[in-house]
């Protein structure tokens, strides 16, 4: 059968400051959800937290971009808000940049990652959920799990996997694509998405039979409001094993903990520190960034599960090494590389406070 995973993601209020979020928002949406699913728009649904983001997952058979599902997904996002205001949580309805829904919930503020497939007799997939970070932050672990043979020893060994995997790029300051071929399109891939702040992987297809593997949420809110309004908080689907990575090849690429922009204020870098799902609270300076694997079975397009995937302690050491790396970030306050670079400084409130001095500036 034909199944397709949603996960449409925003955030509407945070308890306290951006830190986490309010039970009943998570009730909210587990109730709207419910219903949808007793009317038989869809097949399953879960419905979680990470961060101040409120994450719906759902199993349908309309197809990506389905009016009826975004829809579902706007107005339990309008509920919950309303919920939100009432707690006076902060930034109440903060990505519900739209006033009304307009058929696609694309470009209206919240991140969506769709992908439509024929279910396989066992259909393992991951669901990587971040908070104070960007559309970008997927770049390197897609990378590492879908083209780097020192992460993913399938790519070697497999059959299935040894012809590579097709990349679809997107330049979100262009809104052009482009699709890489690896192993032997490697650097020139490399050249585009070491660059996450404008060239984002939407998408990685098993090469030979063209098969969807990995798809994420490339919505850049700063784009789309036009100033900063929080971070994107993207989130990624993979699907595993057999012909895609193994679910351990999957998770393997986070052992890593790499430089993600996000932070506090949107405006830093600091190390993706993988995590259970009830650490996915951000408080040191607003972080340092998280991320969540749930792991799922998919049964007819029933979400068997989740498994927590990073809770298991061999991922211990790459979060002590995450304080590391965020104290010793944190050490440089207001000074780059910790803080984000002038030009991506543009979406924050920085131009505000630098239009003060522009008349004091004189020819050298
Ligand atoms: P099994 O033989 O247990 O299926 O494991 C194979 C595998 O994919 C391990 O990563
Ligand atoms: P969020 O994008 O998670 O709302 O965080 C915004 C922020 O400014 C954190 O300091
Ligand atoms: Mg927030
Ligand atoms: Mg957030």
């Amino acid at each position: 059968m034909k199944v397709t995973l949603s996960v449409i993601k925003a955030d509407i209020g945070g308890l306290v400051g951006h830190s986490s979020i309010h039970p009943d928002l998570v009730e909210i949406g587990k109730e709207s959800l419910k219903k949808a699913k007793e009317a038989g728009l869809i097949i399953d649904y879960h419905v979680t937290a990470v961060g101040d983001d409120l994450q719906l997952i759902m199993t349908h058979d309309k197809g990506v971009n389905a009016e009826p599902i975004h829809r579902l997904a706007w107005e339990t996002f309008e509920k919950a808000t309303a919920r939100a205001r009432e707690l006076k949580l902060y930034g109440a309805g903060q990505d519900l940049l739209s006033e009304a829904f307009s058929g696609n919930i694309r470009g209206m503020g919240p991140g969506l990652a769709e992908m439509e497939f024929e279910e396989r007799p066992s259909e393992p997939v991951i669901i990587f959920m971040a908070d104070k970070t960007s559309a970008g932050a997927w770049n390197l672990p897609l990378y590492r799990a879908f083209a780097d043979p020192f992460n993913t020893i399938g790519l070697v060994i497999s059959p299935s996997m040894h012809d590579g995997f097709a990349f679809e790029v997107h330049d979100v300051k262009a809104g052009k694509k482009i699709t890489l071929n690896c192993p032997e399109e490697l650097y020139d891939l490399l050249l585009l998405i070491g660059s996450p702040t404008r060239y984002v992987v939407k998408a990685v297809y098993h090469k030979a039979s063209g098969e969807i593997a990995a798809v994420s949420s490339t919505e850049r809110l700063s784009l789309i409001a036009g100033r900063y309004v929080g971070k994107d908080d993207p989130v990624c689907i993979v699907r595993c094993q057999h012909e895609f990575p193994a679910v351990g090849e999957v998770l393997e690429p986070f052992a890593f903990p790499h430089l993600v922009e996000g932070w506090m204020r949107g405006s830093h870098n600091g190390p993706l520190m993988p995590v259970a799902l009830c650490n996915a609270t951000p408080t040191r300076f607003d972080g340092p960034p998280r991320v969540v694997a749930l792991g799922f079975q998919l049964a007819q397009g029933h979400l068997i599960g989740p498994r927590d995937l990073f809770d298991d302690p061999a991922f211990d050491e790459a979060r002590r090494l995450c304080n590391t790396i965020a104290e010793y970030l944190r050490r440089h306050g207001p000074f780059e590389p910790h803080r984000l670079p002038m030009e991506e400084m543009e979406y924050t409130t920085l131009p505000q406070v630098l239009e003060k001095l522009k008349g004091r500036f004189q020819d050298i």
